[in-house]
């Protein structure tokens, strides 16, 4: 595999490829779809659980010190009081009075440049940070005057006057933007038959929450000792105001997540060693280390919660962008938790007679992130005898469908042999069978879903009970004795 076979990916060959090939649709799209959620199909599913699978594999089974946990979505509301979430998790939010679209209030921002004629002109334009806008308004403003000065700001530092000449992002009407006001992103819904103030419960926004509330259950119960952790994965909601990017920020979608709890003093050095750990997870899994950097948070973008933080970001057709947040919670939680609910979620270590309250360090990543890092990382599209070949080369712990049993033709006499061969691997591996259309379209199609390996059964087999296996990168071919088979395969998807 060669860097020059990469192009640049476009994250519209992804979005449909995922729809063609059945790996990710729109949801309920028969009646239009619903903004921002996403139902995975029958590949989609597949790589979603290798993925989670391969988590689960690293952070758990591997590990000596930690252990799982799959707790209830919805909790009591007594939990996101103690957490910070009922006041602390919201967003700013504008609306356009005329065309009624929302958007994030900090990602609004007036350039204004001096024109050539000595007067201001202005412009309205979403960006997610300053620096992001000033980067794509240099050019424009150079063109306005030589030495290129303008200015960007953000909504709180506007003047009233300039407030006013703001136009809306999307219909471009003017002074149509209400003031700024705080939005809480947690869903809301009621438990049980009547819908009042005391039913109202939510959806959980992080699976965190689950984890600190059965502290105690799983330390009583599995005699855990400092340090050790609890690992989760399941689905999280948020009412975002600026879901996209395809399954990048959606208001449906899911956490793998890790409370690893130390005793204070260590919490530093503990953070440091996740980062580490995380970030190869990724690579061991096929990303490339320069479409992956380390974010430290400043002390202003720090959660309620946090005392440092992270951020694993990833190289993403629209720009640098979180795949995965490690935080030093300290012992906010716990404390919180232990405040509201009255119970002691202090730890006691019988070794040094000391008693105190666990910090922990969070690595919390998202299953649909990653599936979509994975997914641009592996994308190719490369020319092969005048044609084009789009391939994705996905690890091969990852890949979909491990083996494609594919016989040379329909010919009636190749189907038993292939059938018996298809059979006997299904056993162990995802495997598909096709039959339809000629052998290279059919390598193509396998080449577009990352199928590591293709196996094809021709009228020679039928003589010497052996038959060829293609490899999806190198397209090399070998033949290999049927009896052969199995063990060849599983050495094959077992190398790095
Ligand atoms: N418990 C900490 C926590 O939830 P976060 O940075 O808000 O921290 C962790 O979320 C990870 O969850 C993110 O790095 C991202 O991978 C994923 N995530 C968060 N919001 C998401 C959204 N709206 N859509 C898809 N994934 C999301």
């Amino acid at each position: 595999m060669t860097d020059e076979s990469k192009n640049k990916v476009d994250m519209n060959e992804i979005v449909s490829l995922c729809k063609r090939r059945g790996i990710i649709f729109p949801s309920s799209e028969i009646y239009g779809g619903l903004g921002s959620t996403w139902d995975y199909g029958p590949l989609g599913v597949e790589l979603k659980r290798n993925v989670k699978d391969a988590w689960w594999k690293a952070v758990v089974q591997e590990r000596e010190d930690m252990v799982g946990l799959d707790a209830a979505i919805l909790m009591h509301p007594k939990t996101w009081e103690a957490s910070g979430h009922l006041e602390s998790f919201t967003d700013p939010l504008v609306e356009c009075r005329f065309c009624n679209q929302r958007f994030r209030a900090d990602q609004i921002w007036r350039v204004e440049f001096v024109g050539q004629d000595g007067k201001p002109v202005h412009r309205t334009t979403l960006g997610t940070s300053q620096k992001e806008v000033i980067e794509s308004f240099r050019e424009e403003a150079r063109r306005h005057q030589p030495n290129g000065l303008f200015s960007v700001k953000g909504l709180t530092e506007l003047t009233e006057e300039d407030y006013r000449t703001l136009r809306c992002p999307s219909c471009d009407s003017v002074d149509s933007l209400t003031k700024s006001r705080m939005f809480n992103l947690m869903f809301k819904t009621f438990m049980g038959p009547v819908e009042d103030e005391a039913s109202q419960i939510y959806l959980r926004p992080e699976t965190a929450q689950g984890i600190f509330v059965n502290f105690e259950n799983v330390l009583n119960s599995s005699r855990r000792k400092m340090p050790f952790g609890i690992a989760q994965i399941g689905k999280s909601f948020r009412n975002e105001i600026t879901p996209g990017n395809f399954t990048f920020r959606s208001r449906e979608f899911e956490q793998m997540e890790i409370e690893y709890f130390v005793k204070p003093g260590t919490d530093e050095e503990q953070l440091k060693s996740w980062v580490e750990e995380r970030f190869q997870w990724y690579i061991n899994l096929g990303i490339k280390r320069e479409n992956l950097r380390i974010r430290p948070h400043g002390k202003e973008e720090l959660a309620h919660y946090a005392k440092a933080c992270y951020d694993i970001e990833y190289s993403f057709p629209m720009g640098w962008s979180e795949l995965e947040g490690i935080a030093n919670r300290s012992d906010y939680d716990l404390k919180q938790h232990t405040q509201y609910s009255g119970r002691d979620l202090s730890y006691f270590d019988e070794e040094t007679g000391e008693r105190y309250v666990p910090y922990v360090i969070e690595p919390s990543g998202g299953v649909d992130r990653a599936i979509l890092a994975f997914l641009v990382d592996a994308y190719y599209q490369e020319e092969v005898r005048g044609e084009t070949r789009v391939i994705l080369r996905l690890h091969k712990a990852l890949a979909p469908v491990k083996v494609a049993v594919l016989p040379l033709s329909r010919n009636e006499k190749l189907l038993p042999m292939s059938q018996e061969v298809y059979k006997s691997l299904k056993r162990h591996w995802m495997v598909s069978y096709d039959d339809a259309q000629s052998i290279g379209r059919r390598y193509r199609r396998q080449d577009e879903i990352g199928t590591p390996l293709c196996v094809t059964i021709d009228f020679q087999s039928l003589e010497d009970k052996a038959v060829t296996i293609r490899d999806r990168d190198s397209m090399e071919q070998i033949r290999v004795r049927v009896e052969e088979l199995k063990d060849v395969l599983h050495q094959k998807l077992s190398e790095e």
